[in-house]
């Protein structure tokens, strides 16, 4: 057998895991140190009592022969599509049942939705990303090219009308920058992929970190949208799920590439390859959307971003110029003193016990920078700054 050799042009670990390398072995070589881990985007505070109740009513119905379900629907049950058509429906976006794909989250979809996709396609992704829109594409052996994300564009690339593209990445707010497009900056975009024949697959996996009303939460409020995008959403950071998991697609029925509906496709190809996520979690993610899920994962959001706010407070006062934090649970920053990216990664790591994410592991444009969550404890994010300050 032969392997795709398109992985040999990999690195060769998942940003993620190459952390979670260095730092297990960090950790193996200094036991008793405490270790503050400020690096993968991951949850803290556990899953609502609403959420929880709702999973534990759904698996006493497994256990029930008149309510025990076998395989579920390829799109996902009614339930959710529907709970989710109607958390849309408060920002004004009007979602169609079958437009919503329920998945096991925002990374995989990210991943696979490129399978309807051709080889030759473009794709153009902002540089810092999330590697996971490279990587996948890397693996399919599609030319990516790269707008850039710097300071004075405040990290939010616009269109260039002369570049060509056929797929556009577009997270907002962004991982790992966490600046937001503006209303404005999204119809520039969707202006752009509509002129050019090209599809959006848009991430809005933090949508529920924006406060500002004036900023979009979904693709869908600019119009124009439904014939050039995709949206990928997800419950990890906004409802706790990272260990859960459970998100979705959605995938407007006007969406065509030639004489194909993009919708049909995917349903094709999720019916062929998924089974859909468990009965159990649908239900939990039913209950996200009520009333009270949404107020106690509010709640959960709120402390995060009371996180966010001590570490941009300590930045400021240290001088270290920084990115994010406001409508976003990431805090980018400049690496002091012109450090590079591992080189402050591993002086975090070694003086302070402190990890976070090296902006070069975003790419080209995030050297010289670093990302840090505020998805920590509220203890760890007051101990991580005061390590921070004492740093030579
Ligand atoms: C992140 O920290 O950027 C993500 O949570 C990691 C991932 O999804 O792989």
């Amino acid at each position: 057998m032969k392997i795709n050799t398109n992985f040999e042009n990999l690195k060769e670990n998942y940003l993620f895991a190459t952390i979670a390398e260095r730092v297990a072995k960090h950790k193996a070589d200094n036991p008793m140190k405490n270790i503050i881990r400020l690096g993968i985007g991951d949850v803290t505070l556990p899953l609502s009592r609403t959420v929880v109740n709702a999973m534990k009513k759904a698996a006493d119905e497994m256990g029930d022969k008149p309510t025990f379900r076998g395989y579920g629907e390829y799109r996902g049950y009614d339930f959710l599509q529907n709970a989710i058509a109607r958390y849309y429906a408060k920002n004004g976006v009007t979602l169609v049942r079958d437009e919503i794909f329920v998945s096991d989250g925002a990374k995989s979809d990210a991943g696979n939705f490129l399978d309807i996709f051709d080889k030759s396609n473009i794709v153009l992704n902002p540089d810092p990303v999330y590697p996971v829109y490279v990587d996948s594409n890397i693996m399919a052996g599609r030319k990516i090219i790269f707008t850039n994300g710097n300071e004075s564009n405040g990290f939010l690339p616009m269109p260039c009308a002369k570049t060509r593209a056929d797929i556009i990445y577009i997270c907002s707010p962004n991982n790992p920058t966490g600046a937001v497009y503006t209303r404005d900056a999204l119809r520039a975009w969707v202006d752009y992929a509509n002129e050019q024949n090209a599809l959006i697959i848009f991430d809005s996996a933090y949508e529920a970190f924006i406060s500002d009303d004036n900023l979009p939460r979904s693709i869908f409020e600019i119009d124009g949208a439904r014939t050039c995008a995709v949206e990928i959403g997800s419950l990890s950071k906004t409802a706790g799920f990272t260990g859960t998991r459970c998100g979705y697609t959605i995938v407007p029925m006007e969406l065509m590439a030639g004489k194909h509906s993009i919708n049909k496709l995917w349903y094709r190809r999720q019916a062929t390859k998924f089974n859909g996520v468990s009965y159990v979690i649908q239900r939990g993610a039913e209950a996200v959307f009520t009333d009270e899920g949404l107020s106690e994962c509010k709640a959960n959001i709120d402390y995060y971003m009371g996180n966010a706010r001590i570490l941009c407070d300590a930045l400021t006062s240290m001088g270290i110029s920084h990115t994010g934090g406001t409508n976003s649970p990431y805090v980018w920053l400049r690496c002091p003193n012109g450090l590079g990216s591992w080189e402050f990664f591993d002086k975090l790591l070694n003086e302070a016990n402190l990890v976070g994410t090296p902006g070069a592991g975003f790419g080209k444009m995030g050297e010289g920078y670093f990302r840090l969550t505020a998805f920590g404890s509220r203890e760890d994010v007051i101990e991580a700054v005061d390590r921070l300050s004492k740093l030579k």
